[in-house]
């Protein structure tokens, strides 16, 4: 299959917001926008996002994962970058129509449908930098991707930064592309020294999140991560995972550490990186200041294949949904 992302269902969903109210949504061919340079999004960056599948099961019928809280997620972007907030009928009722519509393109999992919500703000108006868009457009594409895992996973290798953020306080846990893009820098110049995967973000000693993706320790027993404020993106891996976690007996310590702390600990944890595309992966070394420390035995542990397993199994349908986190389309 292509690479993730790059390849397309031949439709699309999209709605727009004109004169204070969103217009009824459409189901239509994907075609290239028709868009005024002057849109607000060119200028001042109003968009938002999200991102998340859905998996045909073996009955034909397709189930789309955590939609409302991925909706609401995206009315929490949209409500601090002074967009126009969808409502979660709105957007759910899209996604619902198109994933409907495309169904037989959703390949088998561990294969899925990856589902991209956008909303940009498309006034035009150069002048509008400190005035939010009035108009706006709400698209959702489909990709179908393949199994993120496909020929084994090797776990990954991050560099820990103790300095710079990934976001700013204010919009760490707005879904936003400025975000992506300020991490970019970091992370291409991370790879090019020291040849990680990622950069994980720990400004100040505190450790948050990579460019795409949260960071959870695990052990036999426990599962330590940052607890939930504004400064990284509240992943839904993450929760399930932590829901999952409680469910088989691990204790959830969601509490603040430092990188003094995450690297005492790396020997006796499994580290991990979750989140929609690559589920739950494993980090097998973490280089600080030059020096390489193995996390645990450097491969990926028992408990993280545990626990991607059991969320998996729920996904692909080999295991009851106790939670109620599949819509069936
Ligand atoms: C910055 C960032 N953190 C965390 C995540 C994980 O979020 P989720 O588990 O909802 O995909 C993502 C991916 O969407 C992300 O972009």
């Amino acid at each position: 299959m292509s690479q993730f992302g790059t390849n397309f269902c031949e439709y699309f969903a999209k709605a727009r917001y004109v004169d204070g109210a969103w217009q009824a949504p459409e189901v239509v061919p994907l075609e290239p926008l028709q868009m005024h340079p002057a849109s607000h999004v060119f200028h001042y960056a109003s968009t938002c996002f999200e991102g998340f599948k859905a998996y045909r099961w073996s009955d034909g019928k397709a189930r789309v994962f955590r939609l409302a809280d991925h909706a609401r997620r995206m009315q929490g972007s949209a409500r601090s970058l002074c967009l126009p907030v969808p409502d979660v009928e709105l957007l759910s009722d899209m996604v619902l129509q198109l994933v409907s519509h495309q169904v037989e393109d959703i390949p088998e999992p561990p294969s899925s449908l990856y589902l991209r919500p956008t909303l940009i703000g498309t006034l035009p108006n150069i002048g509008a930098a400190a005035a939010p868009s009035t108009e706006a457009l709400l698209f959702v594409l489909a990709s179908p991707v393949g199994d993120y895992f496909a020929g084994g996973s090797r776990p990954l290798k991050l560099l820990v930064d103790d300095k710079r953020a990934r976001s700013t306080e204010q919009l760490g846990s707005t879904k936003t592309g400025g975000n992506y893009a300020a991490a970019l820098g970091p992370t291409l110049a991370a790879r090019a020294e020291f040849g990680v995967d990622q950069v994980l973000f720990c400004p100040d000693g505190d450790v948050q999140e990579t460019g795409a993706a949260n960071f959870l320790l695990i052990s036999d027993d426990e599962i330590i991560t940052k607890p939930l404020d504004t400064s990284f993106l509240h992943g839904m891996t993450r929760a399930s995972i932590i829901s999952l976690g409680r469910d088989l007996g691990y204790t959830i310590n969601e509490r603040n550490f430092t990188v003094d702390e995450l690297l005492a600990w790396a020997p006796g944890y499994e580290a991990a990186l979750s989140g929609t595309a690559a589920c739950l992966t494993a980090v097998g070394t973490l280089v600080h200041n030059g020096k390489e420390h193995t996390v645990r035995d450097g491969k990926t542990g028992p408990n993280t294949d545990r626990l991607r397993k059991a969320l998996q199994d729920i996904q692909y349908g080999s295991a009851p949904d106790p939670h109620g986190w599949l819509t069936e389309v």
